[in-house]
Formats: structure tokens, C-alpha cells, sequence
């Protein structure tokens, strides 16, 4: 284990067994899924930075720009002295937005990625040396416990960005919430990246991108198969399918076989019928009523919104009821 790290429940973590356990399962099943948890090996955490950058993916760009013009107002609210808290901490660029506004006791990142946060906290440690900081090695939908909180820290302060509360399903989202609600106390916040919803159109765009980086991040799933579970996918013959759900309000990710083919997968054999799919990913829009009546089942209050000009993307700050 590496020093920099805590881990904290070594059994929920995307390890290979939980892997091949959640693959066999989800190919087993109808219709087939695979958790999304899974795109995010270290060539998948790569293929997702770039799709950060990606002009059609006006997520990272907008919500940074939200970030930048209220870091001040977030600290403000948050108050002096407080431990933020990351969930999902990918490679900490917008944190750091937060950490030089609030100026925290102690920054915890929690990542699933263990090669993403060793890099990020090396890196932050470089740029903030008094700042204590501590990994948390752990998937967020299942963290069971908190890092120990410097004793000078007055409030936990929860930081959600990206929209990644958007990949989980209403239910999962609620759940997250009341875990999050029970991590950060009564007096905790909890300052949330959200999706809004918009033109399917521009939706369309940001998850088929004409440089085909979404569809490489999608098929990586199979080349992780074929690595790390001796499967046989032969990555030209499946294809990457996103679109908008306007009754459900998400976008919908799959892979899609091209023809009639058996895959092996860890000494199992699978058949797909042509244009068969495979579910990998939601990604929920929320408008600001859903997101009100979510946030509150889940025991926040939603404090204030911050949207850019064109209400693409929002930036809540919610703060934990009794
Ligand atoms: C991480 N998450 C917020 C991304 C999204 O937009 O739902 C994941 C993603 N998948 C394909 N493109 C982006």
C-alpha cells in the first residue's frame, strides 16, 4: 500500500475480482449492464480527462467557470477553519479553486482511482505544503468511514463536482445524499456540480464527440475485459451508442455488438445477437425544482445556485438539516 493513501474498506474497492464478479453478473443478466465504475482504470481516468477537454463537452469547461467567479462566495458561506471533503476527486483541478478561497484545515479527497489520487495529492502537496491533506482510497457510493478531521476543523464541507451525482440513478442519488448528510453532520455543506437540462441536441454532441474520445472511453471497458479477464472482444466489432432519454431525462451509454459473435470472458462464453447491447453509463439532467426536491429527501436545504449565462451547468451549496 502506498503511504500516501488510507484505505479505508480495501472490500468495496474496483479491485480485479470485483470486476470479474460485476461482469459476469452483469453479462449474465437482462438486459446486460455493466457498472460504470468499471470505465475507470488508468487508461479510462486518461480518456476521461480528455474528454474533459473535449469542445463539445461544455460540462468541465462551465463548471469551472461557475467555480471561478463564486469560489469566494462558497467560503464566505462555508466559514473559516472547515475540512472539505471531495468525493470522487478524479485529479483535483477545480479543488483547488475551492482550497485557495476557503483556505481548509484539512482537504480529504476520496477517489476510486488510486493511481489519480496518488498523482494528485503528490501534486498538491508540492503547491500547498501547510495544507494537511488525506486520501481516501475508496468508491464514495460505499465509503464507510471518515479520515481522522484535524481537531482545529470546525465544519465538514462536502465538494461533489462534475456532475457525477448525475451517473447515479434517482435512488442511488438519494442514497448519496443520506450517507453524505451522515458523513458531514448537522452542521456540514455540501457544495454540488450539476447537469442541467437543455437542447438534446447539445446533449447529442457532448457524448458523441467528433474525435471518437467518448467512444474510445466507452470501448476501453473491453479492452480492460480482455486484459484483465482473458476475454476475447475484438474492440472493431462493438460499437459506442449514447443518446438522450427525454422521458427519463438522462443520457444513455452503450456498447453495441456489430453482428452475431460469441465472446469468451474469464473461460465463459457469452453470445450476442446482432446490435445487442450493453448498458455502461447514465448520465441524469436535473432542473433546479428536481434537484430541490432530491437534495431535501436527502437532508440538505438548497442554499443558493449558481448558473453560467446560458443555465448549462449549476453549482449548488447545500447545507445539512437536522
Ligand atoms: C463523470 N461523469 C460526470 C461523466 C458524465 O458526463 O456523465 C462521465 C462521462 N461519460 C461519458 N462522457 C462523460
Amino acid at each position: 500500500m502506498n503511504g500516501l493513501v488510507l484505505e479505508v474498506d480495501r472490500a468495496q474497492t474496483a479491485d480485479r475480482e470485483d470486476f470479474r464478479r460485476a461482469v459476469l453478473d452483469g453479462l449474465s443478466r437482462r438486459p446486460r449492464a455493466i457498472p460504470a465504475k468499471f470505465l475507470y482504470d488508468a487508461r479510462g481516468s486518461a480518456l476521461f480527462d480528455e474528454i474533459c477537454d473535449l469542445p463539445e463537452y461544455y460540462l468541465t469547461r462551465t463548471e469551472t467557470a461557475i467555480l471561478r467567479d463564486h469560489a469566494g462566495d462558497i467560503a464566505a458561506l462555508a466559514g473559516p477553519d472547515c475540512a472539505l471533503i471531495e468525493f470522487g476527486s478524479g485529479s483535483s483541478v477545480k479543488s483547488r479553486l475551492l482550497l485557495d478561497a476557503m483556505k481548509p484545515a484539512l482537504y480529504a479527497p476520496i477517489d476510486i482511482s488510486r493511481e489519480h489520487l496518488d498523482r494528485s495529492i503528490v501534486h498538491l502537496r508540492r503547491d500547498y505544503p501547510s495544507l494537511p491533506i488525506e486520501g481516501v482510497c475508496a468508491d464514495y457510493m460505499t465509503f464507510a468511514g471518515l479520515p481522522p478531521l484535524s481537531a482545529s476543523s470546525s465544519r465538514r464541507i462536502g465538494f461533489f463536482p462534475g456532475s457525477s451525482i448525475g451517473n447515479l440513478e434517482p435512488h442511488e442519488a438519494l442514497a448519496f445524499f443520506r450517507r453524505a448528510w451522515a458523513l458531514l453532520g448537522e452542521n456540514g455543506a455540501l457544495v454540488l456540480g450539476v447537469d442541467l437540462k437543455k437542447d438534446p441536441g447539445l446533449l447529442h454532441a457532448a457524448y458523441n464527440d467528433s474525435a471518437g474520445v467518448t467512444a474510445a472511453f466507452t470501448l476501453n471497458l473491453l479492452r480492460r475485459m480482455n486484459r484483465e479477464l482473458q476475454a476475447t472482444f475484438d474492440l472493431g466489432r462493438f460499437a459506442h451508442e449514447a443518446f438522450y432519454n427525454p422521458v427519463a431525462g438522462r443520457i444513455e451509454i452503450y456498447f453495441r455488438s456489430l453482428g452475431e459473435q460469441t465472446v469468451t470472458v474469464a473461460g465463459r462464453p457469452f453470445a450476442f445477437a446482432d446490435g445487442e447491447r450493453v448498458h455502461t453509463e447514465y448520465s441524469y439532467k436535473y432542473d433546479i425544482a428536481q434537484l430541490r426536491k432530491l437534495t431535501q429527501a436527502g437532508g440538505f436545504r438548497l442554499d443558493r445556485v449558481w448558473t453560467d449565462p446560458d443555465r448549462l451547468f449549476a453549482v449548488a451549496y447545500l447545507t445539512a438539516f437536522a
